[in-house]
């Protein structure tokens, strides 16, 4: 039995989490900021420091306490250090390190977006050959894994991340920051009343292209207040969210058909809006030996769990790091 130690703070969230064998999640302490970040309509970079360094020991109090262990019962201390922030990252990374050392720990550096991918463990075990599809605030991507560990990007964005373009139509709504959720809900109780073009729609391969749909977004609302008229925001929301999902989706099913994998993992803050989770469960009814393996609802949000998850595949494969381990803030797979 292997249990982690897991720090995370490379956005607004800061969270310690407690984790065994990679699936099992002991404890998650979250504490988010977003209502501090709110009226600015994104996250503010020094605001976002001073609140990890405000929250990263009663998080990690909070931690210990509600899994009921101790730091001797712990084998690893597992660590986000890209990409994110490079101010937020550092207060999370002092954090693990000093927790490392104080305790005689080994400590794991992990990517963040192997957290996304490895949180799907919390819902069954990823069956390898598997394909992701990440689509985060930050990122888009498609990721092929024969085995855990082994991430190969097929296709992703070459402008806006999904979650991106939810977040400024959001800010075109007039609706907080980050907004995806509330397009979400809007968008179920509208109709598709605008066909969006699908950028790169007969390209081949699997990347994707979001900044053109936000622009058609801005400029159908523009020229109907040009002509005295106004889109009913929830058709708005139900036209939009049909687009991304159905970029997402055709794109997927174009590697499922070329890959063959065991199972598709859907991870990341996006993959918590339930259209695409429908339209997601709707595709593999033409993969029936495909398992789709959808990161539970609770963590596909940024939260430390998912980073002890990754941090076992680390912890497994040896991968460990000294302590001037230095935070990469543009760090891919
Ligand atoms: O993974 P995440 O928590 O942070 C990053 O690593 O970026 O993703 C945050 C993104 C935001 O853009 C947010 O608007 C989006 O995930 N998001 C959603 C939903 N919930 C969160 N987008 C669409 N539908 C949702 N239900
Ligand atoms: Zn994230």
């Amino acid at each position: 039995m292997t249990t982690l130690i897991a720090f995370e703070s490379s956005a607004d969230e800061t969270s310690v989490a407690i984790v065994k064998d990679g699936q099992t999640v002991l404890s998650n302490a979250v504490a988010t900021q977003i209502n501090s970040h709110q009226r600015f309509g994104g996250i503010v970079p020094e605001v976002a420091s001073r609140h990890h360094l405000e929250w990263i020991t009663k998080t990690l109090d909070i931690a210990l306490a509600d899994a009921q262990v101790e730091p001797k019962d712990l084998d690893g201390v597992a660590v986000t250090y890209g990409p994110g922030l490079v101010g937020s990252l550092l207060v999370g990374l002092m954090g693990a390190k000093t927790f490392a050392m104080a305790h005689g720990l080994p400590l794991i550096p992990v990517n963040h977006l192997a957290g996304h991918i490895a949180a799907a463990n919390f819902n069954r075990p990823i069956i390898f050959p598997a394909l992701a599809l990440m689509v985060s605030g930050g990122h888009t991507e498609l990721v092929l894994m024969k085995e855990p560990n082994d991430f190969h990007i097929l296709g992703e964005t070459f402008d806006d991340a999904a979650g991106e373009s939810y977040d400024k139509v959001g800010r075109l709504l007039n609706l907080s920051y980050p907004a995806g959720k509330a397009i979400d809900d809007l968008a179920h109780q509208g109709q598709v009343t605008i066909d969006f073009p699908q950028a790169m729609a007969k390209e081949a391969g699997y990347n994707f292209s979001f900044s053109g749909l936000k622009s058609a977004v801005i400029n159908q609302v523009h020229n109907a207040e040009q002509r005295g008229e106004t889109i009913k925001e929830e058709d708005l929301a139900a036209s939009f969210q049909a687009a991304v999902i159905k970029a997402l989706v055709g794109r997927t099913k174009r590697a499922l058909t070329d890959f063959p994998v065991k199972s598709l993992v859907l991870a990341g803050g996006v993959a918590a809006n339930s259209g695409l989770r429908a339209a997601l469960t709707d595709l593999m009814a033409d993969f029936s030996n495909i398992d789709f393996i959808p990161v539970p609802k609770q963590y596909t949000g940024d939260n430390a769990a998912m980073i002890g998850a990754a941090g076992y595949w680390n912890y497994q494969d040896k991968i460990f790091a000294d302590l001037d381990l230095n935070t990469n803030p543009g760090l891919d797979f």
